[in-house]
Order: C-alpha cells, then sequence, then structure tokens
C-alpha cells in the first residue's frame, strides 16, 4: 500500500535534521514549570492507575520518553524517523524505542496505561488526525490517559529549512477547541486544558490537553 505523503516527508525531513534537532532542543528539565507540571501530573495519574506501560509516540531523541522513566514509568517510545531512533537508543540504550507511526502502532489493543503526544502530532493533516486519535484510543486500556502537548493557532505553515537544513514536512497548528473536539469524537473524556502565550521559550501559542479513555468502553 503506498504510503500517505505526508509520513514520506516528515519522516525523511527529521531523519536530515535528527542530529542537530538532538543537540538543540532543550531537554525535559528545562521545559517551562507548567509542560514539566504537566508531565509529573500525567505522571502520577498513570502510576496511581497501576502503572501500565506508556507509549512516548513521537518520541524524537527520547529525552521525553527517559523524563517519563525518570518520574517512575515504564515508557517506551515510538517515532516515525529512524534516525531518531537511533538516536534515541544510543542515547538511552535501557529503553526501548521502535520505528512505527503513531497511526499504525504494533501494541495490541487496550496495552497501555498512558500515551503521551508531545509535539508530534502537528505533521499530521488536520483530516487525518481522527485515525491517529482512534488508534491512541484503541491501545490505551480502560481508565488510561492521554497527555497531548503542541502549537495551537489556526495555521499552515510549509518551511523550507529548519535548524538550518532543507525540509519538505509542513505544519498544522490548530485552535485547542478543535482538538478537544476531535479527541471527544474518538471517545476520549478531556478533563483538563491549558494554553500557554508565546513566552521567551517558546515563540508560539501551546497548549496541553489532559485526557483519558473512559473505564466503561
Ligand atoms: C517536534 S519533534 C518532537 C520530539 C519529541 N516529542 C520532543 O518533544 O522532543 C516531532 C517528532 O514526531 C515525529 N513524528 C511526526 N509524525 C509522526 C508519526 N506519524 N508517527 C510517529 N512519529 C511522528 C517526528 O519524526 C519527530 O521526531
Amino acid at each position: 500500500m503506498t504510503e500517505a505523503a505526508h509520513l514520506t516527508t516528515t519522516r525523511e525531513s527529521y531523519d536530515s535534521i535528527a542530529a542537530v534537532y538532538a543537540e538543540r532542543v532543550v531537554p525535559p528539565a528545562e521545559l517551562d514549570p507548567v509542560s514539566r507540571a504537566m508531565l509529573a501530573a500525567f505522571a502520577e495519574l498513570v502510576r496511581g492507575a497501576g502503572g501500565r506501560p506508556v507509549a512516548d509516540v513521537g518520541c524524537g531523541p527520547g529525552r521525553v520518553t527517559a523524563h517519563l522513566t525518570a518520574l517512575g514509568l515504564s515508557a517506551f517510545g515510538v517515532d516515525l524517523s529512524p534516525n531518531m531512533v537511533r538516536l534515541a537508543s544510543e542515547a538511552y540504550p535501557e529503553l526501548r524505542f521502535r520505528e512505527a507511526s503513531m497511526d499504525a502502532l504494533d501494541v495490541p489493543d487496550n496495552a497501555l496505561g498512558g500515551m503521551l503526544a508531545w509535539y508530534s502530532t502537528h505533521h499530521t493533516p488536520p483530516e487525518l488526525l481522527p485515525a491517529v486519535f482512534a488508534e491512541f484510543h484503541r491501545t490505551l486500556g480502560p481508565g488510561g490517559f492521554l497527555l497531548w502537548g503542541d502549537y495551537t493557532g489556526d495555521t499552515h505553515l510549509r518551511p523550507t529549512h529548519a535548524f538550518g537544513q532543507p525540509v519538505s514536512y509542513e505544519s498544522y497548528h490548530l485552535p485547542l477547541d478543535r482538538t478537544i473536539e476531535l479527541l471527544r469524537q474518538a471517545g476520549f473524556l478531556v478533563t483538563t486544558r491549558v494554553e500557554q502565550e508565546p513566552n521567551e521559550r517558546v515563540h508560539r501559542t501551546h497548549g496541553c490537553l489532559l485526557a483519558h479513555k473512559a473505564d466503561t468502553f
């Protein structure tokens, strides 16, 4: 079957910027306090619900996967880009990273206690997000938690370069209400929403949502 075009461009782009990305993007310990608090709240909720495995989808160089591990979670990383998976595996040989697309995870139904999508869904065209959120819902067990963080807005960007390298991916920033609506349509209960204005570290509006899969599903 032919792969969707955005997966090819996203994989190729992150393969070429992976090394520079890993060098330049701030480690989780340097994230803004609100983002760190949301990651900590997510970890506490997943641990409290039994500590089942957590997938960090679009894990990039694995720093947030390692941060979740340090917060007591049994986390593994998944990324579309082989170079990102290689860098993550080299940096954190004790953790598991694998190559896959977040809309086709090699994970059984109801297997996970948590799912983190941290700045990783914005390369998916909005009309294809329902399939991604359906995959999150399928793989999370009853009561499992989803933490989603990403840029917000109402823009479609087609950058030609990132980190000094040519890229062909596109980025879609949606209003937070739209993402909430899509998560609800996928069967999630969205319990917490946070939106931050641009600041000295992140030059765009960005948001974070905490949701869970109802026990009764
Ligand atoms: C902006 S980076 C964020 C990386 C990491 N979450 C972090 O916070 O450092 C986006 C990552 O998502 C990955 N990605 C984008 N679309 C994906 C998809 N459909 N499936 C899996 N990974 C994807 C990219 O390869 C890239 O590593």
